[in-house]
């Protein structure tokens, strides 16, 4: 198994390219399968999620082309509609095949996902909106066996009564080719909400309120779309800010290309309150670190535009070298503070009461072996690593080859001391 070796205490500096977003690859790629031609994708993040996602679509019968950040994407002729265990096992978001499935062959039946590492993660609001649009849902033996009416699906009025981002995507997908308007309420925002609803847009199926809590979908009645130009997949906010992150720990002054600086705004404005500054030429953004200490920080994670869940662990690595307390809460998912204890044994103090965190500042922190528990765990142990005195380990890095293209790479590139090595 591969695991990553860090020396602490390097300063960074030097530019790296922000890669394509995973979170939004992902539902672009499911909404190939609405289509009866080819669909070209760039700017794909070289990341394992991808790679298991293409994969799904080439066992359903895809003709999949991947090279390098491109892949074309035949889903003219699909041999099965069914998502088998073994793949939606690997990555939760292969749920997202659900909607293009369903709308566009009538019928489908995809594993369920299961609990996470980070929490129950259900998807009741997925299946809700779909038997919304006329679809009939039944559990059996471990899939979800869904079935549209024979006329196609049809428009409805789906009020989420949570705000989910999986749900918001595999509904629009549903809608794209059902009959008549589909009215979406309490949608989410997220930037990769955007691009989905836009590339429907561009496919046929017209979105409106793109941007809003409340989308209306007018579908297709039936015909699959059409995308006349390639898509591309809009920069990655989460792996920004997990490089601002390690700029901040190190007190280092980094320049990150092809950033959406709306997309991370909230992310940008903690740091600045922890005493970080930045400058934007372009798609270009500079973080400059204090050398000094940086202030502790108060965080809550919401849904976009707030504070993202998937920077909560980031922030908690930085903030644990601040001059003074943070406290971060998680309201988002149960079970996302698996980091804590294994930020604790490189040397921080961090006290968990419920879906809170009180992180007291230490004076510093020492190298160790940690193991990686989720993605963005692994990567906030990476980041503590860099600032920590001496060698760390960080083992089950599968976790971070998911969603973070050649980190070590980058941070290298940066000047980090890491290396990726093999342990038989
Ligand atoms: C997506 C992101 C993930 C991010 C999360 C929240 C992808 C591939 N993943 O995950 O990185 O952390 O958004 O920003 O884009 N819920 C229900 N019922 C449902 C669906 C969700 O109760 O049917 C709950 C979840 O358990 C969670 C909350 O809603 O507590 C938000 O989850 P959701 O937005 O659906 O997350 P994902 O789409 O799975």
């Amino acid at each position: 198994m591969d695991y990553l070796q860090i020396e602490g205490g390097t300063q960074l500096h030097g530019s790296i390219r922000i890669s394509g977003a995973k979170n939004s690859a992902l539902p672009v790629i499911a909404a190939a399968l609405l289509s009866d031609v080819p669909v070209e994708i760039e700017n794909l993040p070289n990341v394992v999620d991808i790679r298991t996602l293409l994969k799904l679509l080439g066992i359903l019968g895809a003709r999949v082309e991947h090279a390098d950040d491109t892949a074309r994407i035949d889903a003219s002729r699909i041999e099965s509609t069914r998502a088998v265990y073994e793949i939606v096992a690997q990555m939760r978001a292969s749920i997202l095949v659900l909607g293009p499935l369903l709308s566009r062959f009538g019928e489908c039946e995809v594993s369920l996902p299961g609990g996470c590492a980070i929490g129950q993660r259900p998807i009741d609001l997925h299946l809700k909106a779909l038997e919304q649009m006329g679809a009939q849902i039944e559990i059996r033996s471990g899939y979800v066996h869904a079935i549209a009416p024979e006329e196609g699906l049809h428009g409805a009025k789906v009020i989420f009564d949570k705000i989910s981002v999986g749900a918001t995507e595999n509904t629009l997908m549903a809608a794209a080719l059902a009959h008549d308007r589909t009215e979406i309420i309490n949608a989410a925002r997220e930037p990769e909400i955007g691009q989905l609803a836009q590339m429907l847009t561009e496919g046929g199926a017209r979105v409106e309120g793109i941007g809003t809590s409340r989308l209306i979908v007018h579908g297709t009645g039936g015909e699959p779309l059409r995308f006349p130009d390639p898509i591309r997949v809009i920069p990655d906010r989460i792996e920004a800010g997990t490089y601002l992150c390690a700029a901040a720990i190190t007190h280092s002054k980094i320049t990150l290309e092809d950033v959406e600086i709306e997309h991370i705004q909230s992310i940008v404005d903690k740091l600045e309150g922890m005493g970080c500054s930045f400058s934007l030429q372009g798609r270009a953004l500079t973080i400059a670190a204090p050398s000094s200490r940086l202030k502790g920080v108060n965080i809550v994670t919401a849904e976009y535009p707030g504070f993202p869940t998937d920077m909560q662990a980031q922030f908690m690595a930085v903030a644990t070298l601040a001059e003074d307390e943070s406290l971060i809460e998680e309201r988002l998912f149960e079970n996302r503070f698996m980091h804590v204890s294994e930020l604790n044994r490189l040397g921080a103090d961090i006290w968990l009461k419920g879906n809170v965190a009180a992180v007291k500042p230490v004076e510093r922190l020492y190298g160790a072996d940690v193991m990686a528990t989720d993605l963005r765990a692994s990567s906030a142990l990476v980041l503590a690593a860099l600032a920590a005195e001496g060698t760390t380990r960080v083992r089950r890095i599968y976790h971070l080859d998911r969603g973070y293209e050649n980190l070590e790479g980058k941070l290298e590139a940066l000047g980090a001391r890491i290396v990726r090595k093999h342990e038989a």
